[in-house]
């Protein structure tokens, strides 16, 4: 991390003259870098490959690096990135969250409470794939072994993850590990991007790499921001969404001119990388209490018990020892708490880990790589206390008392919330997603009726259908099933009563058969033309179940 890191003291030493580095300490630089800002500041921290954030950049290059970043930003929130449709990077980093996930209960096989990713499903040989069995929990859809940590703020390590595995370099994914050029170092933003949308948990599904080409094609078809609420668009970026453009042309217009990355081709791999990565650029939470001179004084109290009596500086920090200036400010290097490095911190059974952020903790709502605080059995209180009770040097001495624990937890809790993250406000301002306002199940409806087997199938019914995609991207499951049996997938205009069949003025009927693990999945059961856009589609699953009907329950979808 920052001037203590050798790594990047030799980064700040090669791009920086002398003059410069004497600004740098003092100078927290905005991501737009406007003059008269001449600072050269490394914030955000930026591979060689974007100049741009060096403020001495010119203003062309300046609005052209913004455009780039806001699309980032558009894909950042886009739900069509995933297999399903279903899931946004935003799905598991929320801003009000802290840049966390703020979903409670998905409890991973290791004990771990992780991220809610997409169902289970494998490829088939072509494009598409089948639903699955959970190999992982009991859940519907996979769970990410650890809690995702924050987003923001995360432009300043130069590796990511709990483990630090992406980064530093951000290599062409050829699996020979030969960084893009100009990627070699500080690019473990760009490293990171590309991995959520290829990762059968987080976004995608077996098949699903960029080396296929069909995430490419896929985003090169869809209309930037399509599922969200599109009133809670940001206005940064309604350029891009009221263009009427694919992100095809989008990709075209805001990377042309790029030395590297320009032309044509639309969506590519390393305009990806990039875009995300330069949005998360623009995260920077730099005004909270702390940074404006506003701590309380029971916060200012609990910063000094930190300080005095604590251990916690000695990982939770670049300096070792974070200041405020006369000013009443932060030094800009420490602006994370956070040494960016691994440790261990005698959670039971947990391996080292990068040291997080204490940024925004308050917003959180589960801790830790382990997701502690699920259910809210554990909080930031229980946090400390956790902390106070150690005797290995990793705590409070002497420990802490009642009032001074009130005090280290209103610093914590308060003094370190940007209240833009809080509010999601810009930048931290994002529009509402389409999962958000239909929660998994949401659309289902009906009960099933068991067979002689006595199973009751479900339905998976989590992909909205997306008309107009040159590949068939809209799926249909059923779990739960009878196995290897013939299902047949009904699909009407409307919805029935029950109790066995709850669909109606049925257009067309999609034949399959069950695995033997009991699943059965429908690809593009009926052709999506513009005709049905918007208009509803109920769907119900009937299954030979010993020579007698066995039914799941049904599902409504609305293509768009
Ligand atoms: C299903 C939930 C999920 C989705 C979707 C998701 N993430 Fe994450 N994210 C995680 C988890 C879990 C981790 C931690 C993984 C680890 O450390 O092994 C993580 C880690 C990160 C980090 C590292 C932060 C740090 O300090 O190390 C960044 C940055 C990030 N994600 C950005 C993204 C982007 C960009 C996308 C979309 C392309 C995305 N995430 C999609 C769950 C998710
Ligand atoms: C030896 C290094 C070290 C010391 C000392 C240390 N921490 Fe930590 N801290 C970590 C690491 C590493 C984690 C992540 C552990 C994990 O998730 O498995 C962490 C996690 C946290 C978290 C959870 C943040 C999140 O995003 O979930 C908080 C809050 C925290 N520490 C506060 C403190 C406080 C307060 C102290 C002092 C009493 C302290 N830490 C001392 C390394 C340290």
């Amino acid at each position: 991390m920052p001037s203590r890191n050798p790594l990047l003291g030799t980064l700040m030493l090669g791009l920086m003259t002398l003059p410069a580095l004497a600004q740098v300490r003092t100078h927290v630089g905005s991501l737009t870098g406007e003059p008269p800002d001449l600072s050269n500041w490394v914030h955000p921290a930026a591979p060689d490959g974007n100049v741009w954030h060096r403020s001495t950049a010119s203003p062309l290059d300046l609005f052209r690096q913004m455009q780039i970043a806001q699309l980032g930003k558009v894909l950042f929130w886009d739900e069509q990135v995933s297999s399903g449709n279903y899931t946004a990077c935003g799905t598991c980093h929320a801003p009000r969250a802290g840049g966390t996930d703020e979903r409670l209960g998905a409890t991973h096989s290791n004990g771990n409470f992780g991220s809610f990713g997409v169902p289970p499903q494998s490829d088939t040989g072509t494009i598409d794939y089948g639903f699955q069995i959970n190999p992982v929990s009991s859940a519907d859809v996979l769970v990410t072994p650890v809690t995702a940590p924050t987003m923001i703020g995360a432009y300043m390590f130069n590796q990511l993850f709990w483990d630090r595995r992406a980064g530093p370099d951000f290599d062409d994914g050829t699996g020979t590990n030969t960084p893009v050029p100009n990627f070699t170092d500080w690019a473990a933003l760009e490293d990171l991007a590309v991995g959520p949308p290829e990762n059968e948990v987080e976004m995608g599904h077996e098949a699903l790499t960029w080396s296929s080409g069909f995430l490419q094609t896929k985003l090169n078809r869809a209309f930037p921001l399509a599922l969200v609420d599109a009133s809670t668009i940001p206005p940064d970026v309604q350029w891009i969404t009221s263009s009427g453009a694919t992100y095809h042309k989008i990709f075209d217009v805001v990377f042309g001119w790029h030395p590297q990355f320009g032309g044509g081709g639309g969506v590519t791999r390393e305009r990806f990388a990039m875009a995300l990565a330069h949005y998360h650029r623009t995260l920077i939470p730099d005004q909270a209490p702390i940074d404006l001179g506003a701590l309380t004084r029971d916060q200012q109290r609990g910063f000094d018990l930190i300080k005095t009596r604590g251990s916690c500086f000695r990982c939770h920090s670049s300096s070792g020892s974070p200041d405020l200036t006369p000013q009443g400010t932060l030094d800009p290097f420490d602006n994370l708490f956070s040494d960016g490095e691994e440790h261990g911190i005698d959670l039971a059974g947990q391996p080292r880990r990068k040291t997080p952020t204490l940024r925004n903790v308050g917003l959180h709502r589960k801790f830790f790589s382990t997701g502690h605080g699920n259910n809210n059995v554990f909080s930031l209180q229980d946090l400390i206390r956790f902390y106070n009770n150690q005797q290995n040097g990793l705590g409070f001495s002497p420990p802490l008392d009642p009032t001074e624990e009130a005090q280290v937890l209103d610093f914590l809790a308060n003094g370190l919330t940007d209240p833009r993250v809080a509010n999601e406000t810009f930048p931290f301002d994002r529009p509402q997603l389409f999962g958000e306002l239909n929660p998994t199940g949401a659309n289902v409806y009906g009960n099933a009726t068991p067979g002689p087997s006595g199973l009751f199938a479900r339905i998976i019914a989590c992909s909205p259908p997306k008309v107009d995609q040159p590949i068939d991207w809209w799926k249909v499951g059923v779990g739960e099933a009878p196995r290897n049996s013939a299902a047949v997938l009904m699909l009407g205009f409307s919805s029935w009563f029950g109790p066995t069949i709850w669909v109606d003025n049925v257009f067309a009927t999609f034949p399959t058969m069950t695995n033997n693990e009991g699943f059965a999945t429908a690809q593009q059961p009926v052709p999506m033309t513009s005709a049905l856009i918007g208009s509803a589609i109920y769907c119900q699953w009937e299954i030979d179940d010993y020579r007698t009907p066995s039914f799941s329950d049904a599902a409504r979808f609305i293509p768009y």
